[in-house]
């Protein structure tokens, strides 16, 4: 991997619910990738936040009695309280009421107009408020909204447009010369749709319908339309609209990371503004699967939602959701959330597999450790020869594949104690018995640095037990058998997870 600067992002929520583990799960697979990419020495800038804009908060607030800015506000600060519960180590969470995202809308804005990329016409068509998206009749599914089943409104309105038509040859260009560009799994469905040709779209409301959004420049009748105002928000959190040195640096986005339901916006309409603004295009799209529960997408709209921080609570970590969520589902795939295999997985990996592990070698260390000198190197190659595998299946955001991978250093190394039997060799040969549990201690420092990301809470943990202020980065590591110090590690062994 070559290392320098990653700019990540996640989708940003409608704060109309409290996060479910739906809309938790983009956020803890772009917040794994920010701690790999940060252990492995780049220069990370995390970015998550909210989308506040839209007939879906305002009519939400309305149902509270609240205004759209109280009601956004007590969620916001929910989302943050969310975020803090699991882990979630974002660099800045942007708001779109935030002031230097106003200025960055209005200017994008400004510079499409300057392009020739937006006009005034007049917009009828089909509306889901819930997706605050337009439909065609044929997207339809029984006459009702595909995504949330629910009836679409007819609206009819003067609007101002964005002419996306005029893009269509030049994302069928770019998508040939970045490959790496669209997602995976839905990339050919992307070129065959902008093939089938491109219509221009609407990008405003007027106020008299819709007053809670961002001033349309130049037309104080309108409010710019919550996508257009949304997507802008990957500029203004790195400082386009405030610092320029900032933005110079981590722009573009080395990866948007999103859910599978808004390709379109973020594969189609997001290059198709950024060419007409003139600006440099994201590296990459990333998109996950649904979650589902029996089958169904879990969603605030269909009423199944699973909270997140329930699940934290109910094993006494947040390490076992991104356990699960990333090792359970193959990236870009659906998924079926399901408590029981929440819980074999949390019980058999992360207490047998991996808390046994810690705990059996700290003891044993602190019986047999200090005979003898030297740790075995075979063990260390043998570490080597996986962690490459893992990084690159990471390299190619194959995600599952990646955390299967490097989980077989913890199985590596539980093998190497049944092989080498060390509370047998510490009767006829205590310096042989010495050498191995020091080379397992040695070991648990690299699994700390390398699981860290996965596993954050409890490898501080083990970190703080090994004489460590925090596990250390990748980068940091010595070579293998010069980093641990003896004398810094606290006796006894450590239970990293209880059994549930
Ligand atoms: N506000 C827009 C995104 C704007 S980004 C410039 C939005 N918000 S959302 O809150 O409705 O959804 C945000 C993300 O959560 C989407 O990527 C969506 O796919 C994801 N998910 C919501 N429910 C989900 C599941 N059940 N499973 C996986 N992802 C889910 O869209």
């Amino acid at each position: 991997m070559v290392m320098g600067k990653y700019y990540i992002t996640t989708p940003i929520y409608y704060p109309n619910a409290r996060p479910h583990i739906g809309t938790a799960y983009t956020t803890i697979l772009a917040d794994y990738l920010a701690r790999v990419r940060r252990s492995l020495g780049d220069d990370v800038f995390f970015l998550t936040g909210t989308d506040e804009h839209g007939m879906k908060l305002s009519k939400a607030a309305k149902e509270k009695g609240l205004t759209p800015q109280q009601f956004v506000d007590q969620l916001a600060d929910e989302f943050k309280v969310i975020w803090k519960e699991l882990d979630i180590s974002y660099d800045r969470f942007i708001r779109t009421t935030d002031e230097d995202h106003l200025k960055t809308v209005q200017d994008i804005i400004l510079r499409c107009k300057e392009n020739g990329d937006i006009y005034k016409g007049y917009y009828e068509g089909l509306y889901c408020v819930d997706c605050e998206q337009y439909y065609t009749e044929k997207d339809l599914v029984d006459g009702k909204c595909p995504i949330h089943g629910k009836p679409v409104e007819h609206l009819s309105m003067e609007s101002y447009f964005f002419s996306l038509s005029s893009y269509q040859d030049k994302l069928l260009k770019f998508y040939e010369e970045n490959p790496e560009f669209l997602p995976d799994r839905f990339a050919t469905e992307v070129i065959n749709r902008v093939k089938g040709g491109l219509r221009d779209i609407s990008i405003s409301r007027p106020k008299r319908y819709l007053d809670w959004g961002v001033e349309f420049p130049g037309d104080p009748e309108h409010v710019v339309y919550v996508w257009f105002d949304a997507l802008t928000n990957y500029l203004t959190g790195v400082g386009y609209s405030t610092d320029k040195k900032m933005f110079g640096k981590y722009w573009p986005a080395d990866v948007h990371l999103i859910g599978k339901d808004i390709i379109w916006f973020h594969c189609v309409i997001w290059p198709a503004m950024l060419m007409s603004a003139g600006l440099p295009l994201p590296k990459r799209v990333a998109a996950n699967g649904f979650l589902t529960v029996n089958g169904q997408k879990i969603s605030k709209s269909l009423g199944n939602v699973i909270d997140p921080v329930e699940i934290k609570n109910r094993f006494g970590t947040s390490d076992i959701l991104r356990y699960y969520l990333l090792r359970e589902i193959p990236f870009g795939s659906d998924g079926d959330f399901s408590l029981e295999s929440v819980r074999e997985r949390y019980n058999n990996e992360l207490v047998n597999e991996f808390g046994n592990l810690v705990n059996r070698v700290l003891i044993m260390f602190g019986k047999y450790g200090r005979e003898g000198s030297g740790v075995d190197e075979g063990l260390f190659e043998e570490f080597e020869g996986i962690v490459d595998r893992y990084l690159r299946h990471l390299e190619d955001l194959k995600l599952k594949q990646a955390v299967d991978t490097l989980w077989q250093t913890v199985s590596l190394a539980n093998s190497y104690i049944n092989r080498k039997e060390p509370w047998k060799l510490a009767k006829d040969n205590p310096e042989e018995a010495g050498r191995v549990v020091r080379t397992l201690a040695e070991y648990l420092v690299f699994l700390d640095a390398y699981l860290y990301p996965l596993l954050p809470e409890g490898t501080t943990r083990l970190a703080e037990h090994l004489g460590f202020d925090h596990p250390p980065k990748i980068t940091e590591l010595k070579p293998f058998g010069e980093n641990l110090q003896p004398e810094r590690i606290r006796e006894g062994g450590l239970i990293l997870y209880k059994r549930v």
